[in-house]
């Protein structure tokens, strides 16, 4: 767009101050294309955000946040607390065209959690609407925030047609075959100076290292990962859904035994682990049990 609002500009000699009619038509349209565009790279205005889409597209931001009720909440009254849910989905469906909301439970779980959220937006800011909304509602002001997170996806950098084909086609080839997951995992990893000092061709050789034993669980493990590195205390946020925990705790095995390990600084700390369920579901049983 800015090239044809260049191109348009330069086309037209600056002969007077004023804008000639021909000129600010030409401005209205070039205007209402870029809006356009804009609008169709993130979903119209009324429209929800495709969740397909997001889930999969790079550059697209993260937010990770985990949250412990505080007791004060169980001395209103539970009428009180049971508008709860309504009131935290009316924000879901005030931001519903530019960020989506998934929603975890990992009371029992965890110590330092009751739930946690992942808000995926095209816009950073966007995200941050939402959470500012969230936590002005009676449940999101009742909960406190003890990690956050944030990253944003890339294309892959290691594991491409071009840099490792054989690979990528098996990582690409074999999709998830398991059960609906019904568990979560957020694991952060930060890397230390001296994977960042490896060459290009070292790090990729670590990586081809990393991927072989993964592939075996593709079949039962759903993965996702968020670059963090100038944007938090992490350099990655890592985030799995499975249904078999053991083929979970074998494959996270697999990754502890390779040379790459030795390059991480933080892994986990905290590992957080949730059942998967819809926001209301989660605020509902925090709110006045299930
Ligand atoms: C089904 C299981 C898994 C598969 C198929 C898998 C595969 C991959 C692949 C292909 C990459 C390279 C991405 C690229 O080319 O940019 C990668 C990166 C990464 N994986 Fe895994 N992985 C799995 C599980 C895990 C687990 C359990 C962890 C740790 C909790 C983990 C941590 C990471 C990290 C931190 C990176 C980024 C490394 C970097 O860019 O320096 N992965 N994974």
């Amino acid at each position: 767009m800015n090239k044809l609002f260049y191109t348009v500009f330069s086309f037209f000699p600056k002969r007077s101050l004023g804008m000639s009619k021909i000129t600010a038509t030409i401005l209205s349209i070039c205007l209402l294309l870029a809006g356009g565009s804009a609008m169709a790279q993130q979903g119209s205005m009324s429209e929800p955000v495709d969740r397909a889409k997001i889930l999969t597209a790079p550059g697209v931001f993260g937010a990770f946040s985990t949250y412990k009720i505080r007791y004060e909440y169980y001395k209103l009254s539970s009428a009180e607390r049971k508008g709860a849910a309504d009131e935290v989905m009316a924000v879901v469906d005030k931001h519903k065209d530019k960020v989506i909301v998934d929603a975890y439970l990992t009371r029992g779980f965890e110590a330092k959690s009751d739930y946690f959220l992942r808000v995926h937006a095209y816009d950073a800011a966007a995200a941050q609407a939402f959470l500012l909304d969230f936590r002005a509602t009676r449940f999101g002001m009742n909960s406190g925030v003890t990690e956050s997170l944030v990253g944003i996806t890339k294309a892959l950098n290691y594991i491409t047609k071009d840099k490792s084909p054989d690979l990528n086609k098996d990582l690409t080839g074999t999709t998830y075959s398991g059960d609906a997951p019904r568990f979560a995992f957020m694991i952060p990893v930060k890397k230390g100076a001296e994977w960042w000092n490896l060459t290009d061709e070292q790090r990729l050789k670590e990586m081809e290292t990393h991927t072989l034993p993964t592939l075996a669980y593709l079949g039962n493990v759903k993965r996702k990962l968020y670059h963090s590195t100038g944007l938090d205390d992490t350099d990655f946020i890592t985030y799995f859904e499975t249904n078999d925990l053991g083929a979970f705790n074998n494959l996270v095995l697999s990754l502890a035994k390779i040379p790459e390990n030795k390059y991480n600084v933080r892994w986990g700390n905290p590992v957080v682990m949730g059942t998967i369920h819809s926001i209301a579901e989660v605020v509902n049983t925090l709110s006045v049990g299930q």
